[in-house]
């Protein structure tokens, strides 16, 4: 048995005030409880992700994690029931002269109980076979009365000529067919609570977002994406859809893990106003942070002006010109050719600099607020 090694917490009357606290001493992190007239301790490191477990909620006597609501028993450690093999290490406490003291030493192990990986929680790689075209349209309609949209149209002319002239393998998703919810920003809470896969899909089955992680993680190798213009913006599922994308760029953040290599992200820009190199600009800065490449002229738009709110000549137009047409053709041809490229010269791997990178810190390797003991 090691020997035990006291260390005072503070006054038992003090510490009596505060039901959950997290301490640190140290690079350890307790879980301090007085709950129902007893004093618990157990380890403020939740096994799922690290979230500190003295700054969570009771629910019962089980502390419930602060970032996805893992529980733990407050004395024991142990899991909920059904997960009690999914045990934090618990700690003895005893009192003395009106203090309270730790034993530093553990009274139990931590535990883990087998959770089946998510299914996108595998490793990255690239099957062999030709380049893949992904179309992600981000339009909103009415399913049951549809419009035309001018994004989609130019979007299925590229995803056909990639198809018929490059003998690319296409997909096309659509975000309106999709179900999923808003990021919830678990980012908020720590970088460590922004999980791969997306700590949404994770917890909830019936989100539907994970078809596209799937597609632009695992089989894509050009990613198109078609937005209309809204109020000077990109269109609201695409937001909605970048959001929940955080989860891909933070895995740069935490872990140097670049998500997207040898991608190459192309856009389809149509508005009724002008606003067009902003739409542009945001596009491109989020999928270059993700680690895209662009081919040349990585973009095509059209929009109508200030003074010209004449949508169905607008409709009409795109409907009827060829030269919109076969910019979307072209805008293909120059992203199949760098994925070309790109897959012949690839180097798995590869590990990234962080220097002068998003999140990079000057003082230390991690983000700043990052928990520094993370469980395994
Ligand atoms: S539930 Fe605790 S870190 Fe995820």
């Amino acid at each position: 048995m090691p020997e035990p090694l006291w260390q005072d917490l503070g006054s038992v009357e003090e510490l009596k005030r505060r039901p959950l606290t997290q301490i640190n001493l140290g690079r350890m992190k307790i879980a301090l409880s007085y709950l129902n007239g007893q004093f618990g301790a157990v380890s403020g490191t939740c096994n799922h992700a690290g979230g500190p477990l003295g700054e969570g909620t009771f629910d019962g006597e089980y502390i419930v994690c602060p970032w996805h609501h893992w529980k733990f028993h407050c004395r024991t450690g142990l899991g909920e029931p059904g997960y009690e093999e999914d045990a934090v290490p618990r700690y003895d406490l005893k009192q003395e002269g009106g203090r309270l003291l730790i034993n530093l030493t553990p009274a139990s192990k931590r535990g883990h109980k087998y959770h089946a990986p998510h299914p996108l929680e595998r490793p990255l790689g690239r099957e062999p076979g030709p380049v893949r075209v992904l179309g992600i349209s981000t339009t909103i309609m009415d399913l049951a009365y549809p419009r035309f949209s001018a994004s989609d149209c130019l979007l299925d002319v590229a995803l056909e000529e990639a198809k018929t002239k490059h003998k690319a393998e296409t997909q096309l998703i659509r975000l309106n067919d999709l179900r999923f919810r808003a990021c919830e920003g678990y980012y908020s809470k720590s970088a460590y609570a922004c999980t791969w896969p997306c700590s949404i899909t994770q917890m909830d089955p019936m989100d539907q977002l994970d078809r596209v992680y799937e597609g632009i993680v695992f089989w894509a190798d050009v990613i198109l994406i078609a937005s209309p213009i809204r109020w000077g913006g990109p269109s609201s599922l695409y937001t909605k859809m970048v959001e929940r994308m955080n989860c891909l760029q933070n895995q740069i953040t935490i872990r140097n893990r670049v998500m997207l290599s040898n991608k190459v992200a192309g856009f389809i820009i149509m508005g009724g106003q002008d606003n067009v190199q902003a739409v542009a600009g945001q596009m491109l800065m989020f999928f270059a942070e993700l680690g895209c490449v662009f081919p040349q002229f990585p973009f095509i738009a059209h929009s109508r002006g200030w003074d010209a709110e004449d949508m169905e000549r607008n409709v009409r137009l795109v409907m009827g010109s060829e030269e919109l047409r076969d910019g979307a053709r072209a805008l293909v041809a120059r992203s199949v050719e760098i994925a070309q490229r790109l897959i012949a010269t690839a180097k798995p791997g590869e590990r990234m600099e962080r220097g002068g990178r998003k999140a990079f810190s000057r003082e230390g390797k991690r983000p700043a607020g990052a928990e520094a003991d993370q469980p395994a």
